[in-house]
């Protein structure tokens, strides 16, 4: 499966502009949805993430300083510069890689070779349903049998769904920011290739953000097991 992305420069300059000037644009709490990823990831002996727009890496020294090895990943140079240097300054340079990445584009990794991925409000950015399935389908080949997929995007239950200028499909032009809506619906129909562990729903920030927070464990795509 291929895609070719767009290199969307205007949101990664948005994205550039908004990090440098807000060292800590997110809070410098990880996130609820790190949080309980993370009690996961311990039940499930998990030691290697991939993180999927990290940003400045609020999630990313969460997994790091628990003793998971970390490779993060953003289109934003900022984002990923700021990562790397407060992973020198905390001298956790071992468990926390953080590298350039348009998530359109395939990923720079080998089959089967993360025990988990995570993806918080990334997959609700400037892409389409196709780009999404091709990101899902992406996490798939390089996480290893059994691996968990952890992500979540802003939901048609959040109190911007439906503001700003339509963009097509459920995408809009809000603030400055393109944002991607989901129902419950899309989530089960690009949950092919894995079991659906869990699908909730939770409040974030002070906007708040309405979130679905998706649990997937990679299993084999139905076509595969019938040759
Ligand atoms: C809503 S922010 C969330 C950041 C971080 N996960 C957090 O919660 O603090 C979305 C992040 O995804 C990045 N991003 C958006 N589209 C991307 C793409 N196509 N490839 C890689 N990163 C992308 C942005 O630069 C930004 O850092």
């Amino acid at each position: 499966m291929k895609l070719e992305g767009s290199s969307k420069p205007e949101q990664i300059s948005h994205w550039n502009e908004v990090f440098a000037k807000k060292p800590s644009f997110f809070g410098e709490e990880p996130s609820d949805c790190a949080q309980s990823a993370l009690a996961l990831f311990r039940k499930d002996g998990i030691r290697s993430v991939l993180e999927l727009g990290c940003g400045q890496g609020r999630d990313t020294f969460l997994f790091a300083r628990n003793g998971l090895a970390v490779t993060a990943l953003d289109y934003s140079e900022t984002a990923v510069s700021f990562v790397q240097e407060k992973a020198k300054t905390a001298e956790i340079t071992d468990r926390v890689h953080a590298q350039i990445h348009n998530v359109s584009k395939p990923l720079p990794f080998p089959d089967n070779s993360f025990d988990a991925c995570f993806s918080h409000m990334l997959l609700c950015m400037e892409l389409t349903i196709a780009e999404i399935g091709f990101i899902l389908h992406e996490t798939h080949r390089i996480l290893k049998p059994g691996g968990l997929m952890v992500y979540s995007v802003r939901s048609n239950f959040d109190r911007h769904y439906r503001t700003g200028n339509n963009l097509g499909e459920d995408i809009y032009e809000i603030g400055g920011f393109i944002i991607h809506f989901f129902t419950e619906e899309k989530i089960r129909m690009l949950a092919k290739g894995y079991d659906l562990l869990e699908l909730e729903r939770l409040e974030e920030g002070s906007l708040p953000r309405d979130l679905f927070v998706v649990t997937l464990r990679k299993a084999a795509y139905p076509e595969e097991g019938k040759s």
